[in-house]
């Protein structure tokens, strides 16, 4: 089937990367997504549903099913002729897309001669009317088949954690990390460097097992509590230093993958340690108690700090950068085992 994805504006290749991660792991006989001129930022791909696909999302606005594509009389014909369903929808016009607004009577009308209903306050179907970036005189229509989870993770803050630090990530960035982990459902995921558990709370969200360490047992105690107020129960949490990860967990066995957020030393302390050092040791580390192929998508404050990765390491795909500020940009870095 063939389905679109709007991706949300705030970084669009952090987002289509976490639509292309997802994918792979809930429909691996899905296909890339690829641009499409329809509306801002939308993608196309196959897959054969989308039902386990929307529900891990954070930076994906919409899914949606392409109806129709062309020019008013061709949307018109489509409109009439998907209004023998006979179930009632609401045609709404897609963000920033002013100019079809005055097309919304002539399809609904359509669509009603057609023998359907339009109800715009509990519509059975919702569809989009999407402008092409390419020619002023086509458009499209759409279905939405899948509500993601952005706006909920939106609503939910990192000053609403129960244990909460000014380091905590927001929940739509840490949800975007777990995916591009491609730990599956059923899978272990560990975040070595897990601070108040933001990153735990969204792999247990998505199914993964999770497995949280960190060198303060603070932030141990901190992590537990937010992840008890989700109900989330760890497969482990340890207070260690990242390099004795391996003898900690040596009764584990091999984790799927990983994603986490290391200190820099500048809002969270790497005691001392050189930031670049550190992110070595931790993928030494990791490097043990990680099955071979795993992704660990990883937070750095500079590109330069993946320059040297130890054996067994290697980057997949370019490294996305996070503006955080003016002068503060972050880069996400997915690296295999
Ligand atoms: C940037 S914070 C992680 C924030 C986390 N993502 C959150 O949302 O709260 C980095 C964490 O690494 C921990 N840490 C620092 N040095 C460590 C080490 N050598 N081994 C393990 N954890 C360490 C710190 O205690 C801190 O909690």
């Amino acid at each position: 089937m063939k389905y679109w994805a709007e991706l949300s504006g705030d970084n669009v290749e952090l987002a289509r990367r976490e639509l292309a991660a997802s994918l792979r792991v809930v429909y691996p006989a899905g296909t890339p997504p690829r641009e499409v001129p329809w509306g801002l930022r939308m993608v196309a791909f196959e897959s054969p549903q989308v039902t386990d696909l929307a529900p891990r999302l954070a930076l994906t606005h919409r899914l949606l099913r392409p109806l129709s594509e062309g020019p008013v009389e061709v949307l018109r014909r489509a409109m009439k002729e998907e209004g023998g369903s006979g179930r009632s929808i609401a045609l709404r016009t897609s963000s920033g897309s002013g100019r079809v607004a005055g097309l919304v009577p002539t399809l609904g009308r359509a669509y009603v001669e057609g023998g359907g209903r339009v109800d715009l306050t509990s519509p059975e179907r919702t569809l989009v009317l999407l402008p092409s970036r390419e020619n002023p005189m086509e458009f499209a229509i759409a279905e939405e088949v899948g509500v993601t989870e952005r706006l909920r993770l939106a609503r939910r803050p990192p000053k609403t954690l129960a244990f909460r630090k000014p380091v905590t990530l927001s929940p739509l960035l840490a949800r975007a990390l777990v995916n591009l982990s491609e730990v599956p459902p059923g899978g272990t995921l560990i975040d070595p460097f897990c601070g108040t558990g933001a990153i735990l709370i969204e792999g247990a969200a998505v199914g993964c097992r999770i497995v949280g360490a960190d060198v303060d047992s603070r932030m141990v105690r901190g992590a537990l509590a937010n992840l008890a107020s989700f109900g989330v129960v760890p497969e482990r949490m340890v207070q260690c230093d990242v390099g004795d990860l391996p003898r900690s967990l040596d009764d584990l066995p091999r984790i799927n993958g990983g994603a986490t957020d290391p200190p820099y030393g500048r809002a969270s302390t790497t005691k001392g340690e050189e930031a670049g050092r550190l992110l070595l040791r931790a993928l030494e580390s990791l490097g043990e108690i990680v099955e071979r192929g795993s992704r660990v998508a990883i937070m750095v404050p500079s590109p330069q700090m993946m320059a040297r990765l130890p054996s067994g390491w290697g980057v997949v795909g370019e490294p996305i950068p996070l503006p955080v500020h003016r002068s503060l940009t972050r880069w996400v870095f997915v690296l295999r085992n």
